[in-house]
């Protein structure tokens, strides 16, 4: 690795819990033991731990439907109240619910009272614009307290919210519109991004300038960037002046704990986003509960960090509902790690104590690259507990991260999970488990899964197959918007009434679960989810291009990279020199979807690898994109193309 730390053997590596830590943990080993001997009673134990219901739920699952699950159905709760309310009723008030750094330096501490204040006003706003239980509402902002504020109002109403990461494009953003049937959009001017504004008002403005009708009747805009935006008369409104004299009290509703929480679009095998559907009381009972374990948290003393923007599903379960059901004190920082400089993050952690630190693991190879002495000019020991999430952690980084962010004493915990699952699924319990670098190893307490082949025969350990939830759970998605079909069939069609992740995992011999990355063509940049189907529709649109296919090729910092292969039209060909082909196809699919969707490489070709029957073998393209010698071409129409290909990639 770029600083020489060494890669010890996989089986000399491990590490048992520390006994100082083990025996205060938060999560004791007879936690497993209770949810395996009634895992029904033991979810039902957790909702009464973690919740505030209005009418506690009599019932834990209603199965009787599958693959259309519901818990806790006769219950109801207002998540918002959950999350705000009832830590003030509790003399919480005083507590700092949000440290929050804006890139520029700027800094606000948000106690618990002020935030509930916040968002009672927020939610009148809201509800004096129309907005009512069910209805859309979405978030397309920076990683500024206003976010939390937004989504914690819109679910205070009982309505629904979809936010759009700030990245995404104005196509990207009126597609999402447009399929949830958003009425309203809460966006800012701009956000602090790498050293200067970056605008979000004017991707709004393009969005809803888009050919046909929008749903959308108003746009709130928080002042941030100062930028200048154009506004529209009678539809655009300033945050800060419709707040003017709003009052701050609030009486929060009370739900049925399958009412609707959020919408979050994420990318699937196909080109169009699906709209991941979850609901309330399970949901906020599962990103509780294991936020509380995993994490070992002590609310009381805790400075929590994690470093995922409120557009993921990190940011919507461990930045917004779990940390703040629980009554956490948080860090949430607007910019990037390394503006101004590469220290920032570090910066942070010494500056407001941080205490556990949740991040992903091509954060951490990029703080690899640039060297341990950035860290260790810090003071980073009030670290007592790190978290990855999003792609598999290799054992050289999870090995780094613990000992030059972690003093080399500190749990880490590997959570796998997805945006369909809700919540954290498998991950070691830190007092409890005995880590292995690079594998998430157990199931959460409460969760069943199993590595199944293709005909859904469980494999033996050892052997690699596919990850199944064999077992519903709390926080499980309940549907895809408005498309009930594509639910059953992608995440059940294969395995009956056992989910199907999409990723391919292995059980080592002690029974520890290592992820293996995605089966299917979900590419996995730099723990964010893009779809090989979506960026190539996208280079079509382009009337350059005649043809591509897009594969996730192995890359040492983000994971993995997007690689597409190109073929030019005839006519267009002549016009343009290759390396403007490249760049303006860059450019386009930055435009279509949005910046992190931007190919690393464009390789342009005479003609894509096919079979006989005209399916693009990208598994050979994979091959050439990561180097390595190209696999079986005997189904190929035209044997001689991964030839001229791989001469091409040189
Ligand atoms: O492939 C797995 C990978 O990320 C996918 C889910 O992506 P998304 O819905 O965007 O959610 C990311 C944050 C939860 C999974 O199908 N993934 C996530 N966490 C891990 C992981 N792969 C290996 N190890 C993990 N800890």
């Amino acid at each position: 690795m770029a600083d020489g730390t060494p890669t010890p053997p996989r089986e000399a590596s491990t590490f048992a819990p520390d006994p100082v830590f083990a025996s205060n943990a938060v999560a004791t080993r007879d936690l497993a033991d209770r949810a395996h001997a009634d895992r029904s009673a033991f979810w039902a134990e957790q909702a009464d731990a973690c919740v505030t219901w209005g009418r506690r739920p009599t019932e834990t699952l209603d199965w009787s439907d599958p693959p259309f699950a519901r818990w806790f159905a006769d219950g109801t709760l207002n998540v918002a109240y959950n999350c705000l309310d009832r830590h003030v009723e509790a003399g919480h008030g005083e507590r700092v619910a949000l440290l929050w750094e804006g890139e520029p330096g700027d800094a606000r501490a948000v106690t618990y009272a002020e935030l509930t204040a916040d968002v009672k006003r927020a939610a009148n706003l809201l509800s004096s614009l129309g907005v009512g239980p069910g209805d859309r509402v979405v978030v397309y902002l920076p990683q500024i307290p206003e976010a939390v504020v937004a989504m914690l109002a819109v679910a205070r109403l009982g309505a629904v919210h979809s936010v759009v990461f700030g990245g995404f494009s104005a196509e990207s953003l009126r597609a999402r519109i447009d399929d949830a049937e958003a009425t309203l959009v809460i966006t800012a001017d701009g956000g602090w991004r790498k050293g200067s504004v970056s605008p979000l008002k004017p991707a709004v403005d393009a969005a809803l300038a888009l050919g046909g009708r929008s749903t959308v009747e108003n746009v709130l805009v928080i002042r941030r960037g100062e930028n200048a935006v154009d506004w529209v008369e009678g539809r655009d409104l300033w945050w800060h002046e419709a707040l003017e004299g709003v009052e701050a009290e609030h009486t929060a509703e009370m739900f049925e704990a399958e009412h609707p929480l959020f919408i979050l679009y994420t990318s699937g095998t196909t080109g169009r986003p699906k709209g991941i559907l979850h609901t309330s009381g399970g949901y906020l009972t599962q990103v509780a509960y294991t936020h509380r374990n995993v994490f070992d948290l002590r609310p009381e003393t805790d400075v929590y960090w994690c470093t995922a923007d409120v557009g993921w599903i990190t940011g919507h379960s461990y930045v917004v509902y779990g940390p703040l059901a629980n009554g956490a004190t948080q860090v949430l920082y607007e910019g990037t790690p390394d503006s101004p400089g590469p220290g920032r993050w570090w910066d942070l952690v010494e500056k407001y104590g941080v205490t556990i630190l949740y991040t992903a693991p091509t954060a951490i190879r990029g703080f690899m690259k640039a060297g341990r002495e950035i860290p260790q000019a810090r003071d980073l020991t009030s670290l007592r507990l790190l978290g990855s999430v999003g792609e598999p952690i290799n054992p050289e980084a999870w090995l780094w991260y613990r000992e030059v962010i972690g003093s080399g004493t500190t749990p880490i915990v590997d959570t796998w999970w997805q945006t369909e699952t809700g919540a954290m699924m498998i991950s070691p319990l830190p007092g409890v488990t005995t880590t292995k670098p690079g594998a998430a190893q157990t199931p959460v307490p409460g969760i069943v899964v199993d590595v199944v082949d293709d005909q859904g025969v469980p494999v033996a350990d050892g052997e690699s197959g596919l990850l199944v939830v064999t077992e519903p759970w709390p926080s499980m998605l309940r549907g895809i918007w408005g498309d009930r079909d594509r639910y059953v069939e992608t995440y059940w069609g294969r395995f009956g009434d056992r989910y199907f992740a999409g990723d391919g995992a292995r059980r080592d011999d002690d029974g520890d679960i290592w992820l293996l990355g995605r089966v299917d063509d979900v590419m996995n940049v730099s723990g964010h989810r893009l779809s090989t189907a979506e960026i190539e529709s996208a280079l079509v649109s382009n009337p350059l291009v005649a043809e591509s296919a897009v594969v996730g090729a192995a890359d040492e910092t983000t994971g993995q990279a997007v690689v597409a292969f190109v073929v030019l039209r005839d006519k267009k060909r002549r016009s343009v020199t290759p390396e403007e082909a490249v760049a303006r196809l860059r450019a386009h699919v930055a435009d279509r979807i949005g910046a992190i969707a931007r190919p690393r490489t464009i390789v342009l070709v005479d003609e894509l690898p096919k079979t006989r029957s005209g399916k693009i073998m990208r598994r050979l393209l994979r091959d050439v994109a990561e180097g390595r010698e190209v696999g079986d071409t005997t189904t190929l129409a035209d044997s001689a193309v991964m030839g001229v290909i791989t001469a091409e990639m040189r």
